[in-house]
C-alpha cells in the first residue's frame, strides 16, 4: 500500500533539477573544486530533509585500550550504514522525478543515518584529533554554555540538561532520519541492538544510551514550520562545487540569471580590472565556497567590499582560496567531515504568542489585510510572515504565495533594492521574480526588517555599519550556517491571536554544519544574536534567540522594531519592546565533528 507522507518542505540550495550541459544555469568561470561526495556524510551535503528524526547520544564509558579497540569495531561495522552525499543526492534526485510523474508523494522512501564524534572520544581514537584547533569544538558545548548567554541558574542551566550537561556530555551523535517513523525505529532498533552486542562482548555498560531525542515535520498546513508557527529552512548558504570533473556538473544550479559570475566585460577574462559579478544558486542565495561548511576546499576570503563585493576571489589555484583562520586548523583526515552543532532548544510557544498578542494591543497595531496585528509584531520579530514571506519585501502584509516560492522569498539584500528578474527563453531553470510590487527596497535604516529581527541578527547579508568596523558582505560571508533543524514535541494549540499555555515539552532540534565552531556558530550568537548594539547602538536583542546576562533581573531583553503607521503605512513607528521572558532554552546539545567515511576506516578505527 502506497502512504502519502508530508514530505518536509525542500531547502532550496542543494535541490538540484536536471539541466542539460549547456544550460546557462551550470555556467561557472571558476575551477570550482569537485566534491568527493562518495567519502562526505550525506548528512552535512545535502542534509536528510526528513520528516523523521531522532538523535541519539552516546557516552563511551571506561576508555583502556581494550575497551577502546571494541568501540572501534562497533564504530567501523556502523561504516556501511552512513549514508554518503551521492547517495542522498542522488535518491532526491529520483524522489523529485517520481514525484513529478506521478504527481504524488511517498512512492519511494529511504531512512539515512549519520554518525558524529566528540573532541574528546576522537583524541582517543586518534591523537591527531589535537590537531582541531577550535576552541568552541575542544572545549565542548557545556563548557561554553555561559558564554553563549545560556542561564546559569534555574531549570534551564546546562547541569539540568537531558543531555550535554557537565555529566551527561555524549560521545557520539547517532542522526537517523526517515519519511515513515516506523522505518526510523527500525533502524534505530538496529543500532541499540548492535550496541547491545557490543556491551555483552564487552562484559558491561561501555557504550551507554544516554538520550534519544525524537524530532518530526509537523503534521498538516504547518509541515516545514517550526512551533511558533514560522516557515523554517527556508534560507540556506549555496555552495559551489561539482559532482564530477565536468565543470557544468555543478551542486548548486545558479538560477539568477544577473549573478552568474559573469566579468563586467564577458568578451576580456577576468581580472581585478574586469571584476566579476559573483553567483547566486536561487536569487539571493550567495554560492559559497564549500571549505566554509567541508573541511579540505576552498574558504570564502573576507576581502575588501570593492573587491568583486568580497564574495569570490579571483579565479586561481586553490592556495588563493585556502583559507586556514583561527579554530580552522585540523588533521589531515578532518578532509570531507564538518563540525556539528546540536543545541535542544525549547520554545515557549504560549509565552511568544501571548507577548506578540499584548504588544499589539498596547501599541494599537491596526490588523493588515492578510493577517493580524499579533502576526505583523511576529514578522517584525522574525523578519518574515508564518508563510516565509521575507519583511524587507513585504512589510505591512502577509503573502502565502510569496512565503511559497523559493525563487523569490529570499530575492532581497538590505542595502539596496533588488532588480526584477523575467522570464528568458534558452534559460529554463532561471528563476523568474517578476513582480514590482513585491521587490525589496533598501532598508538602510531598519524601517522594513528591524537590526535586531532574527534574521537580520543571524545573516545581515550586506549591512555595513559604522560602529562595528569588520561588518561588510565579505566577512560576513565568513559567518554562515548549514542548518538542518527539525521540530521536537507536539503541536501547540496556541497563535497569535488566541495564545495558550501549557507546560509541555517542544521545541527545536538545532543542527548546524560549519568548519568553524568559534568563527561560525559561536560567532553569530555572541556578536551579533546577544549583542543589542548590533548593528547600531540600541538595535535591541534577537527576540528568538538572544540572550542578556546569565542570571537574575539584567535578563531583561529589548527589541527596537519599527510598526507602520495606521494612518499612511509608507511610514513607521520606531518603538523599544521590552521583557525578562525567554521564549527559547537550552535543554541539552553538544559539539560533534561528523568524519569522513574514510576517515572512520582509515583513521579512527585502526587497531
Ligand atoms: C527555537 C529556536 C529557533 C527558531 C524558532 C528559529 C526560527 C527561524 C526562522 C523562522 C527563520 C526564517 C526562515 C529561514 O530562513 O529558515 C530562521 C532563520 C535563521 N535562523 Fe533561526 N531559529 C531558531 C534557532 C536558531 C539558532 C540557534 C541559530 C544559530 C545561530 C539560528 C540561525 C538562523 C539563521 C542563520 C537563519 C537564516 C537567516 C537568513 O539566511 O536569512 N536560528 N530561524
Amino acid at each position: 500500500m502506497v502512504t502519502t507522507v508530508s514530505a518536509i518542505r525542500e531547502v532550496p540550495p542543494q535541490s538540484r533539477v536536471d539541466a542539460t550541459p549547456n544550460d546557462p544555469s551550470r555556467q561557472t568561470v571558476f575551477n570550482e573544486p569537485v566534491l568527493r561526495l562518495g567519502n562526505i556524510q550525506g548528512a552535512i551535503l545535502p542534509g536528510f530533509s526528513k520528516s523523521h528524526r531522532v538523535l541519539l547520544s552516546l557516552r563511551v564509558n571506561r576508555r583502556t585500550s581494550s575497551h577502546l579497540a571494541g568501540f572501534k569495531c562497533w564504530l567501523k561495522a556502523q561504516l556501511p550504514f552512513i549514508a554518503t552525499a551521492e547517495e542522498v543526492l542522488a535518491f532526491n534526485k529520483l524522489f523529485k522525478a517520481t514525484r513529478f510523474r506521478r504527481k504524488r508523494e511517498g512512492t519511494i522512501k529511504s531512512t539515512w543515518m549519520g554518525l558524529s564524534l566528540g573532541f574528546r572520544l576522537l583524541c582517543d581514537l586518534n591523537r591527531e584529533a589535537d590537531q582541531f584547533t577550535d576552541e568552541a569544538f575542544r572545549a565542548g558545548l557545556a563548557k561554553r554554555s555561559e558564554m553563549l548567554g545560556d542561564p546559569v541558574e534555574g531549570p534551564y542551566r546546562a547541569e539540568k540538561w537531558l543531555v550535554g550537561g557537565p555529566a551527561n556530555e555524549a560521545d557520539v551523535l547517532v542522526v537517523i532520519e526517515s519519511d515513515e517513523r516506523e522505518d526510523m525505529l527500525d533502524e534505530l532498533l538496529r543500532v541499540e541492538q548492535s550496541i547491545l552486542q557490543f556491551n555483552r562482548a564487552a562484559g558491561g555498560a561501555l557504550l551507554e544510551i544516554l538520550f534519544a531525542d525524537e524530532g518530526a515535520n509537523l503534521p498538516g498546513t504547518l509541515s516545514g514550520h517550526e512551533h511558533f508557527n514560522f516557515l523554517d529552512g527556508v534560507s540556506q548558504p549555496g555552495i559551489r562545487g561539482t559532482l564530477s570533473a565536468d565543470r557544468t556538473d555543478v551542486l548548486t544550479l545558479r538560477q539568477n540569471p544577473g549573478k552568474r559570475d559573469l566579468p563586467e566585460d564577458p568578451s576580456q577574462p577576468p581580472s581585478a580590472t574586469n571584476k566579476i559579478s559573483p553567483a547566486q544558486g536561487k536569487p539571493g542565495q550567495d554560492l559559497l565556497w564549500p571549505g566554509e561548511f567541508v573541511f579540505g576546499y576552498p574558504r570564502q576570503i573576507p576581502v575588501e567590499a570593492d573587491d568583486a563585493e568580497g564574495l569570490n576571489p579571483h579565479p586561481g589555484p586553490d592556495s588563493l582560496t585556502k583559507r586556514v583562520g583561527k579554530g580552522n586548523a585540523a588533521p589531515e583526515w578532518a578532509t570531507d567531515g564538518s563540525f556539528l552543532v546540536y543545541r535542544r532548544l525549547r520554545q515557549d510557544v504560549g509565552g511568544f504568542h501571548r507577548f506578540l498578542h499584548d504588544q499589539a494591543k498596547a501599541l494599537q497595531v491596526k490588523d493588515p489585510a492578510n493577517a493580524s496585528a499579533a502576526r505583523l509584531v511576529g514578522a517584525k520579530l522574525v523578519g518574515r510572515w508564518p508563510s516565509g514571506a521575507p519583511v524587507p519585501k513585504t512589510p505591512n502584509d502577509e503573502n502565502a504565495c510569496l512565503g511559497d516560492n523559493d525563487c523569490r522569498n529570499n530575492h532581497f539584500e538590505f542595502q539596496g533594492d533588488t532588480d526584477l528578474i523575467h522570464r528568458r527563453s534558452g534559460d529554463e531553470n532561471a528563476c523568474v521574480d517578476d513582480d514590482a510590487n513585491l521587490q525589496a527596497k533598501a532598508d538602510v535604516a531598519g524601517d522594513r526588517c528591524p537590526f535586531s529581527a532574527h534574521i537580520r541578527k543571524t545573516y545581515p547579508r550586506d549591512d555595513d555599519s559604522a560602529s562595528v568596523p569588520d561588518l561588510n558582505e565579505a566577512s560576513t560571508q565568513t559567518h554562515r550556517l548549514l542548518r538542518r533543524g527539525l521540530p521536537y514535541g507536539p503541536v501547540s494549540a496556541s497563535t497569535p491571536d488566541a495564545p495558550v499555555f501549557d507546560d509541555t515539552d517542544r521545541g527545536l532540534q538545532f543542527l548546524a554544519y560549519q568548519t568553524s565552531i568559534d568563527d561560525q556558530f559561536e560567532f553569530v550568537i555572541r556578536n551579533w544574536v546577544n549583542n543589542a548594539d548590533f548593528k547600531v547602538k540600541d538595535s535591541g536583542h534577537d527576540p528568538i534567540l538572544g540572550q542578556n546576562g546569565t542570571k537574575g533581573e539584567g535578563r531583561e531583553r529589548f527589541f527596537t522594531v519599527t510598526i507602520p503607521d495606521p494612518a499612511d503605512n509608507t511610514k513607521v513607528t520606531r518603538t523599544v519592546l521590552r521583557t525578562q521572558a525567554d521564549w527559547v532554552l537550552p535543554t541539552g546539545g553538544g559539539y560533534f565533528f561528523t568524519p569522513s567515511l574514510s576517515a572512520i576506516e582509515k583513521h579512527l578505527t585502526v587497531l
